[in-house]
């Protein structure tokens, strides 16, 4: 399948965000759509990059000591030795290294809030577009707490397996391998066939993904989560931003990122205006929506560094939690409401249709509130 790109100008929607394939003003031919039958090359460079920040940083924001082993014959040549390190990271791939950053602070900010998600008896972790991730490998300590769903298109996840036979890594017996595409596949349809219980809470992770895929799906995962899950779920995603937020000198960092990760099948081609965001997944039926930007982040996770690294300014993170929703109604016709004095909490669903049939059977005003 092939897409066109336009200017960056032309696919700005009323808020600023972009909506459609923008790529560099030298783009404006045919551009190739991710040949799914692949594995992602681009999972394959994130899990490269924690290979390599694993080895080298001190302290390591983040430390995965599988995703060497995750990696291809090629990446682990060159992480194994420090003149092909310096060679590739340095020199090769320059343009494109300060970004690198934001992998592993986005892994730190994941798995320190799935913890805490796990401590208050959340047990099931669904990672979108989950690549060479190894937390369930990592953190066996919690494999009787959680079951981890990992979520991936077939050719990327059976890579991930074959892989880890290679090197005689044992699956984790609570991980969960969940073949899906979605921008074509119902995601629930898929998860529930493989033993995930959308009554009970879950935590999703979504790095590394959103900016590959179309605003629909983007929209459509967010609003399938906040409709199909229960109360006291979250999200966590990161998000690219456009170029008219990133400040001028990183534009052109962006812009190669951009050019670089088209030419490996994967393009880019949604990304938000970061004051946005908020009001965006809100409308996406959530709650309570944290949304760190860089400069938050630097301070969160990166500062007193004595290496002085810092956040590159073209991502956001995002905690968006499902809440849970009150219904108020003035007329004491209002079966549920009956239940505990004009108010009642139900799952959202539930509420919903009662909502709507309230307002079509009584003809009664009805307020909806999350909180
Ligand atoms: C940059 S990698 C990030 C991997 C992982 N989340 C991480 O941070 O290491 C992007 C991942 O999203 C997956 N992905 C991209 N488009 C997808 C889609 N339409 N459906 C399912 N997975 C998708 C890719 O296969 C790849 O594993």
């Amino acid at each position: 399948m092939t897409i066109k790109c336009f200017s960056i100008a032309r696919n700005l929607d009323m808020n600023g965000d972009c909506i459609g394939a923008i790529q560099p003003a030298c783009w404006n031919g045919e551009l190739k759509m991710p040949k799914t039958e692949k594995p992602s090359k681009t999972a394959e460079l994130v899990a490269a990059a924690r290979a390599s920040h694993t080895r080298t940083a001190k302290p390591p924001i983040f430390a995965d000591e599988y995703a060497e082993h995750l990696c291809g014959p090629i990446w682990r040549t060159i992480i194994s030795s420090k003149f092909l390190t310096w060679l590739v990271v340095k020199v090769k791939l320059h343009v494109v290294q300060p970004i690198v950053m934001a992998v592993f602070v986005r892994a730190r900010f994941c798995e320190d809030l799935v913890e805490e998600a796990i401590d208050s008896s959340v047990n099931q972790y669904v990672i979108l577009g989950a690549g060479y991730d190894s937390f369930a490998m990592r953190r066996a300590d919690l494999k009787n707490k959680v079951t981890v769903f990992e979520l991936d298109q077939f050719a990327t996840q059976k890579s991930k397996l074959e892989r880890m036979a290679k090197h005689g890594i044992a699956k984790p017996d609570n991980a969960v391998y969940v073949g899906a595409d979605l921008n074509v596949d119902d995601m629930f349809e898929c998860l529930n066939q493989h033993g995930f219980d959308s009554s009970k809470p879950a935590v999703f992770a979504w790095f590394g993904v959103t900016y590959y895929l179309k605003r629909d799906s983007v929209v459509s995962t967010l609003q399938q989560i906040s409709s199909t899950c229960s109360p006291g779920s979250s999200v966590l995603f990161d998000f690219q931003f456009n170029p008219f937020s990133t400040p001028k000198d990183w534009r052109h960092i962006q812009s190669k990122m951009i050019e670089f990760v088209a030419k490996k099948g994967e393009p880019m081609i949604t990304r938000f205006k970061p004051e946005n965001v908020e009001k965006f997944v809100q409308d996406c039926g959530y709650a309570n929506v944290e949304v760190l930007l860089p400069k938050d982040i630097n301070n969160k996770y990166l500062s007193n560094r004595e290496d002085k690294l810092s956040f590159p300014p073209i991502f956001g993170l995002c905690n968006a939690r499902i809440g849970w929703l009150m219904i108020v109604n003035s007329a004491s016709t209002f079966s549920i409401s009956n239940e505990c004095e004009w108010r009642t909490y139900i799952n959202r669903t539930t509420l919903f249709q009662t909502w709507q049939h309230s307002k079509n059977q009584e003809k009664s005003e009805s307020t909806l509130f999350r909180f």
